[in-house]
């Protein structure tokens, strides 16, 4: 997807800042500094791209509509990010933004480097699974992280990103809660998940990748078959359809102020909030880890966020793994 010139970004901030009045072609070239063509050459190439842009002699342009896409000329003004999106690359179709994240961070994208997709042909999910990502209807992101972490510490990250994602999507307005490790769940099916993916060395880390998908305007039928009884989305929770490029600037100022956390005040506070949020502790669930099915009741996370399952043998300590949760509350 072509990157928009700064000069249409400055444009299409001036209609936006006008709001439902008209502004004059004169008073955009003056202030912009630009030709009066060129103001006519933005304003096309904001219309190519799905903006409404009312013309009419005598009274100028007005923004009468502006489309529902995660580009980088609707995304860059909402960001209140000091890292997060400064460096901010947004394309139509990727196979994964988690390969393309793993390919830039090699490449020595900086700290903070978002790359988001409309869509991706071959989502990844937690285990090998394919992650469903019907055309301009969700969020599809990953950031590139350059923590000052030791390897042995790096997952907690998944934990942190959970949490952040869970806070903006009860700031959309649905009840969501976090299953371990990092699943978000509404009304008990999926909402959201995280994929968190790095390169390290023993005593240092060189990146970490971190892949959300949120369903955000997904409808049923978006959903293959077989998933529908176990997957969700904003809009379906909320009935009726989220802005998507407030709710990925919110996704992404949430994980920035919790990574600045985590950063400052260590895994404790974290731990603490992910168990306000979490769905899993206190409930009797199913352990699948190693070829192993574990059942037992989930007491806790430890100090480096393994889950402690209380079964029949004693406490085990469940690194990863895939966790069902038995009976509904
Ligand atoms: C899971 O719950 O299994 C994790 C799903 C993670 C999906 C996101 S979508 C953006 C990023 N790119 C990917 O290929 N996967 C992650």
């Amino acid at each position: 997807m072509a990157e928009a010139s700064s000069s249409e970004e400055l444009v299409l901030a001036f209609l936006a800042e006008a709001g439902d009045e008209f502004v004059s072609g004169e008073a955009i070239s003056g202030k912009l500094g630009l030709t009066r063509a060129a103001v006519w050459k933005h304003v096309d190439a904001l219309r190519a791209q799905g903006y409404r842009i009312d013309a009419v002699p005598a009274r100028g342009y007005r923004l009468a509509e502006v489309p529902d896409r995660l580009t980088a000329l609707e995304l860059r003004p909402l960001l209140n990010t000091h890292d997060l999106g400064r460096e901010l690359h947004c394309h139509e179709e990727l196979g994964s933004t988690n390969d393309r994240a793993k390919e830039l961070a090699e490449a020595g994208a900086e700290h903070g480097t978002i790359v988001v997709a409309e869509t991706q042909t071959a989502g990844r999910g937690r285990r090998g699974r394919a992650w469903v990502s019907p055309p301009r209807r969700n969020l599809y992101f990953s950031a590139i992280l350059r923590p000052d972490l030791s390897p042995a510490r790096a997952s907690e990250l998944t934990l942190v990103a959970s949490i952040a994602i869970c806070e903006a999507i009860r700031q959309a307005g649905v009840e969501a809660g976090i299953k371990w490790p990092n699943d978000l769940l509404a009304s008990g099916r999926k909402l959201a998940g995280i994929l968190t993916e790095l390169a390290a060395e023993p005593d240092r880390v060189h990146w970490v990748v971190i892949g959300v998908g949120v369903n955000v305007n997904a409808r049923a039928e978006d959903f293959p078959e077989e998933l529908r009884a176990e997957a969700t989305s904003l809009a379906i929770e909320r009935r009726t359809p989220a802005p998507r490029a407030l709710f990925a600037a919110a996704c992404f100022t949430a994980l920035e102020d919790w990574i600045d956390r985590h950063a400052e005040e260590g895994f404790g506070v974290i731990r603490e909030a992910w168990r306000e949020r979490s769905v899993t502790l206190g409930r009797e669930v199913t352990v699948r880890t190693d070829g192993r099915e574990i059942v037992g009741i989930a007491e806790d996370i430890d100090a480096t966020g393994a889950l402690l399952v209380r079964g029949r043998a004693g406490v085990e300590r469940i690194l990863s793994g895939d966790v069902a949760l038995l009976r509904p509350r």
